[in-house]
């Protein structure tokens, strides 16, 4: 699959459900309504779409949320795709998750085949844990990480840098990360979806932590690519990697090799824009995949460029109104 700019496209992010056990503040209100569980497509549906993007050539494929672990039975789902993994036509089969469900999951994942897993974790002290994500543990979100790693699964920590939140504490997230034999990547807020209140002033641009953390240690551009948006540096001095995804303050879009379907069927082209296409439709159209093939070709002819994303101090309104939930990022 190829976009009008030439881009090709390999990696896809499944959305599996918009529920989640926690509440994080940027990302869902207290008192959240759900989908109904009839609007959203079944496990073996889910299968047939991704597995339709994997015959044209997805090579990537993220399970997202919400958080994918609280799908009822999405283990069946995770090892029916890992088919794909066998036979050599996806190379990889991970998911985004917030860890607290994982050391329940972990062994099973690890047997799917699964080698690497994004944990979100905004800070390392359980009372702002708490605080950011309403009611989390922090203990078992570490509970699940351990178990990750003692099955052999890599961790990438994904933290959302917010100013006056958890900026002072990068340096020793850092450090925990590092000493773990985890990778850490540093988010920048993006202007999607406000839940409550107004994040404008909570926008920290990663150019301003990265020239702070290089007062401190000595940080080294590395070729190392996961095939997302984030650019790594390695710390010298704790031989560990570092990542930094910039979409406010350095855009990436020129190599975005990436489109996203929700839990409903709904393609999304770019994160950052609101155009999407129904895919449920076709799918349950005919039980063949031309339709459906079809579709995905026309909503790709119509990726846009890039994003779309400004944080606007004057009307302080979000560039895309769509909550990040809806995509799990
Ligand atoms: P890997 O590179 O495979 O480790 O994954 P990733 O970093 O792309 O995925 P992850 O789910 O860990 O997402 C980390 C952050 O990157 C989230 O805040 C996502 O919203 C953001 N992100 C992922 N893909 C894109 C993209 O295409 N555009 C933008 N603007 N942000 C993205
Ligand atoms: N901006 C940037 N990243 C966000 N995430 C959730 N909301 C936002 C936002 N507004 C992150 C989560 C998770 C990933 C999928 O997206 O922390 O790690
Ligand atoms: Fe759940 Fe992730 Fe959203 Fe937090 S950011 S509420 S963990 S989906």
């Amino acid at each position: 699959m190829m976009d009008p700019f030439g881009r090709s496209i390999t990696y896809l992010r499944v959305s599996v459900t918009d529920r989640c056990d926690f509440r994080c503040v940027y990302c869902m209100a207290e008192d959240m309504t759900f989908l109904p569980k009839r609007d959203l497509l079944s496990l073996e549906e889910l299968d047939r779409l991704a597995s339709c993007f994997v015959e044209k050539g997805v090579k990537r494929l993220r399970l997202t949320g919400g958080e994918p672990l609280v799908r009822k039975n999405i283990m069946h789902l995770i090892r029916s795709l890992s088919r794909h993994l066998e036979s050599g036509a996806l190379e990889e089969l991970t998911l985004t998750t917030n860890g607290s469900q994982l050391a329940r999951f972990a062994p099973e994942l690890a047997d799917c085949g699964v080698r690497r897993l994004n944990v979100s974790l905004d800070t390392l002290d359980p009372d702002k844990f708490r605080q950011i994500t309403r009611w989390g543990e922090l203990d078992k979100v570490m509970a699940g990480i351990r178990a990750a790693q003692a099955a052999g699964i890599g961790i990438k920590l994904n933290a959302v840098a917010l100013k006056g939140f958890n900026d002072g504490e990068i340096p020793s997230m850092i450090e925990w990360a590092h000493g773990e034999g985890i990778d850490l990547t540093l988010i920048e807020t993006m202007p999607m979806g406000e839940i409550d209140e107004d994040r404008t002033d909570q926008y920290l641009p990663l150019t301003q932590v990265r020239a702070d953390l290089a007062e401190r240690w000595t940080l080294r551009d590395i070729p190392y690519k996961t095939g997302g948006p984030a650019r790594y540096v390695e710390v010298a001095e704790t031989g560990g990697r570092l990542g930094f995804i910039t979409p406010m303050s350095h855009n990436f879009c020129e190599s975005c090799n990436r489109v996203r379907i929700t839990c409903t069927g709904t393609l999304f082209m770019c994160l950052g824009q609101e155009d999407a296409a129904d895919l449920r439709a076709p799918l349950r159209a005919s039980e063949g995949n031309e339709l459906l093939s079809n579709a995905i070709d026309e909503a790709i002819g119509r990726k846009p460029k890039g994003h779309d994303f400004v944080i606007d101090r004057a009307t302080r309104k979000p560039s895309v109104s769509r909550h990040m939930s809806v995509t799990g990022g």
